[in-house]
Formats: C-alpha cells, sequence, structure tokens
C-alpha cells in the first residue's frame, strides 16, 4: 500500500519598520507577539560589534519589558556574543548559545531575540531553530544588510569546513522588527556594504529601485539616514514578495533568483577568509555576473557600464585582489570553483539568475570559466583606467 501524505502549514510572520524599539512608549515588539495571558518568557543574544555603539541597550531592553509587564519576561539580563562572521565560522557559538537555551530552560513557546548583524542573526536563528525543534525567533536586525535582506528572510546558517553556509536551516522567524536608528552607528564599510543586495535584488527585478538607488547614491554615501531608510525598506519588501510568491520559498528547486551574484560572493568571501564582508563581495560578484549577461546579449554593455558606475557611486569597489588569485596546479581563477560549490549547495543541475535586460532575469546553466576570465580582467582593466596617474601637462 502506499500512503499518500500531504501537510499545508501556513506560515505568518511580521516585518515591522520602526525607530526607537525599545523607547519604553513603543509597543511595536508588544503588538507583534502571540497573544497570551501572561508574559512569556524570553531570551535576548545581543551583537558585541553592535554593543559597543549602544552600550545602554541591555538597561534598555529590560526598561522595556518592565513598561510592558505583559509581554515579555526575561530569563536573564541580555547577553552578549561575539559580532560579524566570526559568530558564524565557529560551530561552538551555536553550542554556547544553545547551553543558555537549556540553562534558562527555554521551551518551544519561549521567545529568543537576536539583536545584531546578519551573521549573528544566521547563527542564533540557526541554534533557536534546532533547539527543542524551534523556538520562536524575534529578529532585531542592526545593518543595512540584514535590515534589507537577510534578516527578513526564513534562511539560518553558519559556515563550516571552510564552505559559507554550509549548516543552516529554512526557519521562519516569529517577527522582524527594522530600527532604522540602528544603522546611524555602523563602520563605514557596513554601511554601504548592505546597498550591494539591494543592487541586487533591483537588477534583476525592480527597475523603479536601481532608478533610485542611481538618484540618491550622493546622499546614500553621505550617510543620509531618510534615502537609506527608503532603500532599505523596497529592498526588504521585494525579498518578502519573492520569498512570498515564488512558489518555492524553502528553495527546494535548483532556482534561486536572490541569489544573483552570490556564486562568486560566497567563494571570494572565503577566499580572503573573511576579509570580505558579504555586501561588498556581493558588489563583486554582481559585476562579475553582468559581464557574463552583457556578454552572453542579455543586457546592453551601455546597461552593464550603468550598473557598475551606480554601485561605485554609493562607494563600493568592484575589484579586489583575490580575484587574480590562481589555483596553483591547473592554473584556473580560483573564484572558478564557486560555481561548483553553489551547483553542490543547490543540488541538481547549475542554475544561475541573470539579468535579462534591466528588472528581469532569466536563469542559465552554465558559465563558461573562458567567461569568467574575461570578466575578471575587465575588472581588472577598469580598476586600473580608474587609478591611471593624470598626465603631466607638459610646459609649452
Ligand atoms: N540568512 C540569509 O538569508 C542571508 C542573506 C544574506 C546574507 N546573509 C549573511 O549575513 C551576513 C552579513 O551580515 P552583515 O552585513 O549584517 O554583517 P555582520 O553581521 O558581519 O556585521 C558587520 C559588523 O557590524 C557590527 N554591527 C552590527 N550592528 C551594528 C551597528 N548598529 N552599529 C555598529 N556596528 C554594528 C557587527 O558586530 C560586525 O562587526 C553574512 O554572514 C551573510 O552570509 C544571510
Ligand atoms: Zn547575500
Amino acid at each position: 500500500m502506499i500512503y499518500r501524505q500531504q501537510i499545508t502549514v501556513p506560515f505568518e510572520y511580521r516585518v515591522i519598520f520602526t525607530r526607537d524599539l525599545f523607547a519604553p512608549r513603543n509597543a511595536v515588539l508588544a503588538e507583534a507577539l502571540a497573544p497570551s495571558k501572561e508574559a512569556a518568557r524570553a531570551a535576548v543574544f545581543m551583537d558585541q560589534g553592535m554593543l559597543e555603539h549602544w552600550p545602554e541597550l541591555g538597561h534598555r531592553i529590560i526598561r522595556w519589558c518592565e513598561a510592558h509587564p505583559r509581554a515579555l519576561r526575561l530569563v536573564a539580563a541580555p547577553m552578549t556574543v561575539a559580532g560579524g562572521e566570526a559568530a558564524k565560522n565557529d560551530i561552538t557559538f551555536v553550542q554556547r548559545v544553545t547551553h543558555q537555551f537549556q540553562r534558562f530552560e527555554l521551551c518551544r513557546h519561549s521567545y529568543v531575540m537576536a539583536v545584531g548583524g546578519g551573521a549573528v542573526l544566521d547563527a542564533v536563528g540557526l541554534a533557536a531553530a534546532v533547539f527543542h525543534r524551534g523556538l520562536r525567533l524575534l529578529r532585531v536586525p542592526t545593518t543595512v544588510l540584514s535590515q534589507a535582506d537577510s534578516g527578513v528572510g526564513v534562511k539560518t546558517g553558519i559556515n563550516f569546513d571552510g564552505a559559507k553556509n554550509l549548516i543552516g536551516t529554512f526557519a521562519p522567524p516569529f517577527a522582524v522588527l527594522n530600527d532604522v536608528q540602528f544603522l546611524t552607528t555602523l563602520q563605514p564599510r557596513d554601511w554601504v556594504g548592505g546597498l550591494a543586495e539591494a543592487f541586487k535584488v533591483a537588477v534583476i527585478k525592480d527597475v523603479a529601485l536601481l532608478e533610485e538607488l542611481e538618484r540618491l547614491a550622493p546622499r546614500l554615501v553621505g550617510r543620509d539616514l531618510e534615502a537609506m531608510q527608503r532603500v532599505v525598506e523596497r529592498s526588504a519588501v521585494l525579498h518578502l514578495e519573492h520569498i512570498r510568491t515564488s512558489g518555492d520559498p524553502f528553495e527546494s528547486g535548483s532556482a534561486r533568483p536572490l541569489d544573483f551574484g552570490h556564486w562568486a560572493a560566497h567563494k571570494l568571501e572565503a577566499l580572503t577568509n573573511y576579509e570580505l564582508r558579504h555586501g561588498e563581495a556581493v558588489a563583486i560578484g554582481i559585476a562579475l555576473d553582468l559581464y557574463c549577461a552583457a556578454r552572453s546579449g542579455f543586457i546592453t554593455s551601455a546597461e552593464r557600464d550603468r550598473v557598475c558606475a551606480a554601485i561605485e557611486r554609493c562607494g563600493l569597489a568592484l575589484w579586489h585582489p583575490v580575484l587574480a588569485k590562481r589555483n596553483q596546479l591547473a592554473g584556473t581563477l580560483a573564484v572558478v570553483a564557486g560555481l561548483e560549490e553553489f551547483r553542490q549547495h543547490l543540488g541538481g543541475a547549475l542554475t544561475l539568475a541573470l539579468p535579462d535586460g534591466l528588472g528581469r532575469l532569466r536563469e542559465v546553466h552554465e558559465l563558461p570559466a573562458a567567461l569568467i576570465e574575461e570578466a575578471v580582467a575587465w575588472l581588472r582593466e577598469r580598476r586600473a583606467l580608474a587609478h591611471r596617474p593624470l598626465p603631466v601637462p607638459r610646459r609649452a
């Protein structure tokens, strides 16, 4: 006998944009929780790099809970965890966070609140997704990249054995709370880095966002918070739409439209030992793929140049010396191995998203190594031209 079993589980979560989330009078967090007669138990984990700029945050969260006694009951004072990619590179991070869950006897009705950049959200999210097979995760993203992209989606993960996101789950959060004020303290490279994800989604899905990025570029590099908020929110909404409407929110198929530019990005991050940040690597990955798309006739070279110029005007570099790195034995560019790693990660046939005109995408199943060689040579040439010394004027 064959018994056909089909289960449909609806997922619903809110993504809230607010200001000063932990001001005692701000009730959006309380409203995002499941209705309950008494306050739910909660553990809070804060990104150390963020906390250096917001040293009062732990106290503010405690005071917020006091002001909303029926919302959350903290099981302990908010805890600090290492921030940045280090959180994802060390599997004991997940172990240590899990140990705290166990120590404070969190259950499937308890909340875990993660406050920080994309790396901390991914790693704490993984621990929360597997402990007792899933706790309620409240994400409070504090970087441009995590508010615009990683923090609003359905994935968790850590790096393992030198490979990016090798261990992870699909686990929608309980709610996401984006407080724009956190962005004011980002280092310059993290302020602009997240814009790469906005370019990614604009190039393949929304030409209006691309135009907005072009128009706002001077304000974005000038750290205009209002301009950044507009771009972050639009990018997040495009992500949410994709997850809701693509028909494959948990990526069971081979297509990964939102991973445009990412096959190279993940490899470049690993090749630089994560010195290159995710957003910085995505910017370069986009440029490589734009070159391949133009050479394949999917976009014009003018469109390719237009996007590259806009990315650079936002303060992102499109060259890194690791692009020139070669495998000693085969002599091939090291970045090319990213294609095969990406295929393995997706499973099945290699499927890459490239723009098909600006604002639309098409899938391809191959990128010849020779084309990637050309793309890298092109980026190197562009960089050399940009850094060419100005000609010395001759005396008459
Ligand atoms: N889950 C997903 O779907 C998904 C999607 C895209 C990217 N990602 C992952 O996200 C990660 C990158 O996230 P990121 O760009 O946020 O970088 P990040 O988490 O590495 O943070 C960058 C730095 O900023 C610090 N920081 C955080 N908030 C701050 C603040 N408000 N002020 C000052 N400093 C602050 C952190 O401590 C860290 O040192 C990568 O690991 C990437 O793989 C995940
Ligand atoms: Zn990304």
